[in-house]
């Protein structure tokens, strides 16, 4: 087919040479860019192709994907023109940078990490172009290049549970020079708040949910805006027609010495949601709905004006970087009552679309999501190129890369998927390039398969020896079952030789108790000559429940651990029905502590609420290296040293057995 001629130049904003290609029947054609046109030994005409990436969302946006490949000249349908626009902040001013073509770009897509990132210059003409490409001042893309490093940079950490993710971010970041300050934590639970609160006592937490704190950020940069200017006097005057209303109800007058405090959500427990504020009153404090508070406009400005300067609560554009990890839990694989066809409307993947709101309306410059690797596995990764393509929406550079804890100086294998977004005028940051040996074990999908953090295949690298279980926790002291104490003494130095404890039975579990015996497919049966053993307790040893697990074939039930195995994930449960989570040397689950050892948290990290929730916490949690190996790589992309182009970055010697300077508000680990 001979192509069409509708190719036009626009100097520095369009790429040359770009065709239509035939695509299947039915398909919309794809578009390409020659490279290179050579003749083959046939004597038939070739074509190199560099392809572009079609934006499902909109008619005409197209992303540049790396991909070459060689094609058919005869296969070229058309010649089009397509503007390369830099990537700003909406639509609608883009549509005005954008002249007139048949379709635009905006991306450069690999798919390596599933990336996007800005497209590269081409040529220095085009590069000053690029950087003084903006559309207005309050755009937060319009200063372009690294952010100092001798700052303090702010990171709310969303759905923080206990805090590992932060912590393991600030202490990383500070390995490469950046001081990163947790802030403001919109967490969801009393006691993971505690825990949160007792480790960094700087921090402000909060403990409203996610959806709350972002009502409550809306609602903040309302009241901030009003009382910056003129404005103040029209909600003077609201005020005081509220006054007059309330008078005319229930007549309450509440007097008001000064605010203390602002939230939103139920603080009385009424079942009426909105804006509260906490007023310091002649006999106790009280939340009182902001509605209500005609009568005290100049306390609410003090309070408001104070708050501004203070910066309690991030405004749109203050925010240096937001982590978070949404909980998803209509995508775990023990959900029954998954939705697979529209997983975005099951309510209990609600928080994602959360997380991004509060994305939209902050704009930090960078944000790192993370989350269990079902994201990209569960309804052909639905969920996951949600992730992508909102933060894409958010004209964000973005990344995803998957990450095996025990990669990074860990007994445990815990594979998750992390996303990185930075706004088109910062760098976007790597993946720290994985510093200890493991087997990977987890199945990840062929599309996101150049998503797992990892060096080049074949690539002689020397990496440390992998961790393991003894490495961790074979210093602990003894836990008897009834043990009623939360704190233990150490009553060892610690060791690490794992010789020692080789000799003991591998796999230990119900199947190797009196009474249960295995049949010749593998299948768990009573033995008819033995007696069913019971527990002082009157509960049978092997419960049934051991042997119709998986029809009898598993031997999960009661297992134990080894001293020389990589633990699969540490779990929220400590239930050890369905699971090996037993301690290999001593008759009971890991303890919460090992868990945490396990997770690399440092033992001075108190844990708080009943051991319920203590394990959850702690299960929940980012392992601390991998956040930690994260925040290095935030630090360095803040400071503007890394290349877009290259998504991998090495850790420095030794990590993480080495120590770093902690920031004040986000640990005191020198681990
Ligand atoms: C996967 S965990 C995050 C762990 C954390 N990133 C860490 O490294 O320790 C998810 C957390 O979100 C909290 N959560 C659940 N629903 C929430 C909501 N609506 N708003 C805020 N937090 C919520 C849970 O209590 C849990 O602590």
């Amino acid at each position: 087919m001979e192509a069409a001629y509708v190719y036009q130049d626009f100097p520095h904003q369009s790429f040359s040479y770009l065709y239509t290609v035939h695509a299947e029947d039915g398909e919309d054609c794809y578009i390409c860019k020659i490279v290179e046109m050579f003749e083959a030994v046939d004597g038939d005409l070739y074509f190199t192709a560099q392809w572009f990436y079609r934006a499902q969302d909109t008619l005409r946006c197209f992303f540049l994907c790396i991909l070459f490949t060689n094609s058919r000249r005869d296969c070229l349908v058309a010649k089009l023109n397509i503007a390369k626009v830099s990537l700003n902040v909406d639509l609608e001013a883009k549509n005005k940078e954008i002249p007139s073509c048949d379709y635009y770009c905006d991306m450069l897509y690999k798919l390596e990490y599933s990336s996007f990132t800005n497209l590269p210059p081409e040529g220095k003409a085009n590069a000053s172009k690029e950087a003084s490409s903006t559309i207005s001042d309050d755009n937060p893309d319009t200063v372009n290049g690294a952010n100092s490093g001798s700052e303090d940079a702010s990171l709310p950490d969303l759905y923080s549970g206990c805090g590992a993710m932060s912590t393991g971010l600030c202490l990383g970041a500070n390995m490469a020079g950046l001081r990163l300050v947790t802030v403001k934590m919109g967490c969801g639970y009393k006691y993971a708040c505690e825990s949160l609160q007792w480790n960094h006592p700087q921090t402000k937490v909060r403990s409203e949910s996610a959806e709350d704190f972002l009502a409550l950020l809306e609602e903040w940069e309302r009241l901030c805006a009003s009382f910056s200017s003129s404005k103040s006097e029209n909600l003077e005057r609201q005020g005081r027609g509220e006054e007059d209303e309330n008078e005319d109800g229930d007549g309450e007058v509440f007097e008001v010495e000064k605010f203390l405090a602002i939230c939103y959500g139920d603080p009385k427990e009424k079942g009426e949601c909105g804006l509260y504020l906490k007023n310091y009153g002649p006999e106790e404090d009280t939340w009182e709905p902001l509605d209500g508070l005609g009568d005290c406009l100049e306390c609410l400005k003090d309070f408001v004006t104070s708050g501004f300067k203070a910066k309690i609560l991030p405004l749109p554009i203050d925010v240096d970087a937001i982590c978070g990890g949404p909980p998803c839990q209509g995508i775990s694989g023990f959900n029954r009552f998954r939705n697979k066809d529209n997983p975005l409307q099951d309510e209990k993947n609600k928080q994602l679309q959360v997380f991004m709101e509060i994305v939209e309306f902050l704009k930090p410059k960078f944000v790192l999501m993370e989350n269990v690797v079902d994201i990209v596995k569960f309804a052909e990764g639905y969920l996951g190129r949600y992730a992508l393509s909102k933060l894409i929406h958010l004209n964000y550079q973005v990344r995803m890369g998957m990450m095996a804890a025990g990669a990074y100086g860990l007994p445990q294998f815990r594979m998750r998927a992390f996303f990185w977004g930075a706004r088109p005028n910062q760098k976007l940051p790597q993946y720290p390039l994985p510093t200890h040996d493991l087997v990977l074990r987890d199945v990840i999908p062929v599309e996101f398969e150049m998503s797992t953090v990892g060096w080049e295949e074949g690539k002689k690298i020397k990496l440390e020896k992998k961790l393991l279980l003894e490495d961790a926790i074979s210093d602990l002291p003894s836990v008897g079952n009834y043990e009623d104490k939360d704190v233990m003494d150490y009553d060892n130095d610690p060791k690490t030789e794992f010789q020692r404890f080789i000799r003991l039975i591998r796999e230990a579990n119900f199947r190797d108790f009196p009474g249960v015996i295995v049949n010749s497919g593998n299948k768990v049966e009573w033995d008819p000559n033995v007696e069913r053993v019971y527990l002082e307790s009157g509960k049978p040893l092997v419960p049934d429940y051991a042997m119709s697990f998986v029809g009898g074939s598993s031997s999960k039930p009661f297992a134990r651990l080894w001293w020389d195995e990589t633990v699969p994930t540490v779990v929220t449960r400590a239930e050890p029905h369905n699971q090996a989570i037993l301690h290999p040397v001593q008759d009971r689950v890991l303890s919460i502590r090992e868990n945490a050892r396990l997770q690399r948290f440092p033992d001075y990290y108190k844990l708080f609420g009943p051991v319920k929730e203590r394990y959850i916490q702690v299960g929940n949690a980012v392992a601390v290296p991998v956040s930690r190996a994260l925040g290095y790589a935030l630090g360095l992309a803040y400071q503007g040293v890394v290349s877009n182009d290259e998504p991998l970055t090495k850790l420095p010697p030794r990590f993480p057995n080495i120590s770093e300077k902690a920031s004040s508000d986000s640990s005191q680990d020198n681990s």
